[in-house]
């Protein structure tokens, strides 16, 4: 029987503004490689999708792709989603990206004295878009880093909207730290906290415990397990 399929994105954007300077954000990428490698630990098929300089999980059974932009991103996400099983969406992607200039395209803009004015363009929501296509046998689960003080409200805006089964909810701290307290929002109105805060790897143990038995793949390669 074939491992059930987990595909997960982590690591930031790099949106271009000229041919060395981008727009990024302070994500590292460590939550969602601590879930891939947690992921590969119990056998699953995983895929990663992880953005720039962001690091390798240390589990050689995960199979890392590379993306730099929101639009790289998108390409992988619709070659690679209808194939998953589970998809894991924990990439800091860019809301905002510069929009084409043709001021730009010239390799490397040049300095001037005159003030210099960015236009930027929204990016698709990806998790909407491939969520809008999904599978009744897939599960989806998105990530909402949000201030604290409307963290719960937020994230259950995001569930409903983007139309996934779970939504991650982290304080805006999470990013680049070494530490996550989450709480699980549910389709089914349920939550679920952590106790406090649990290291990346810990976390990845945690969210892992929840999502499998939600895996129908999972919950049959356990029990093709069993039998053999
Ligand atoms: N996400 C996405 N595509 C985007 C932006 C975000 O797929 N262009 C995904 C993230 O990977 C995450 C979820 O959507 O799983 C929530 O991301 P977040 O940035 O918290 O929410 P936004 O939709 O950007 O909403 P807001 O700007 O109001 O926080």
């Amino acid at each position: 029987m074939k491992p059930a399929r987990v595909l997960i994105t982590a690591g930031p954007t790099y949106e271009p503004i000229d041919a060395v300077r981008f727009i990024g954000n302070r994500s590292s990428g460590r939550m969602g490689s601590a879930i891939a490698d947690a992921a590969a630990g119990r056998s699953l098929d995983v895929t990663l999708l992880l953005g720039p300089g962001a690091i390798e999980p240390a589990n050689t059974a995960v199979r890392v792709i590379r993306f730099r932009t929101c639009a790289d991103l998108q390409a992988l996400l619709r070659t690679h989603a209808p194939r998953a099983d589970a998809l894991i969406m924990a990439a800091a992607v860019a809301d905002y990206r510069p929009k084409p200039n043709p001021l730009m395209s010239g390799g490397k803009f040049r300095r001037t004295d005159k003030p210099l004015t960015l236009e930027l363009e929204p990016t698709p929501d990806l998790l909407s878009e491939v969520a809008a296509s999904r599978r009744q046998d897939q599960l989806f689960v998105g990530f909402a880093l949000e201030p604290r003080a409307d963290l719960l409200e937020s994230a259950q805006r995001k569930l409903t909207k983007k139309k996934v089964d779970i939504v991650v909810a982290n304080p805006l701290e999470t990013m680049d730290a070494d530490t996550v307290e989450a709480t699980l929002l549910f389709r089914d109105g349920r939550r679920l906290e952590t106790s406090g805060k649990l290291s990346k790897q810990a976390f990845a143990g945690w969210l892992l415990d929840v999502i499998v038995p939600m895996m129908p793949a999972a919950k049959e390669q356990a029990a093709a397990a069993r039998t053999c």
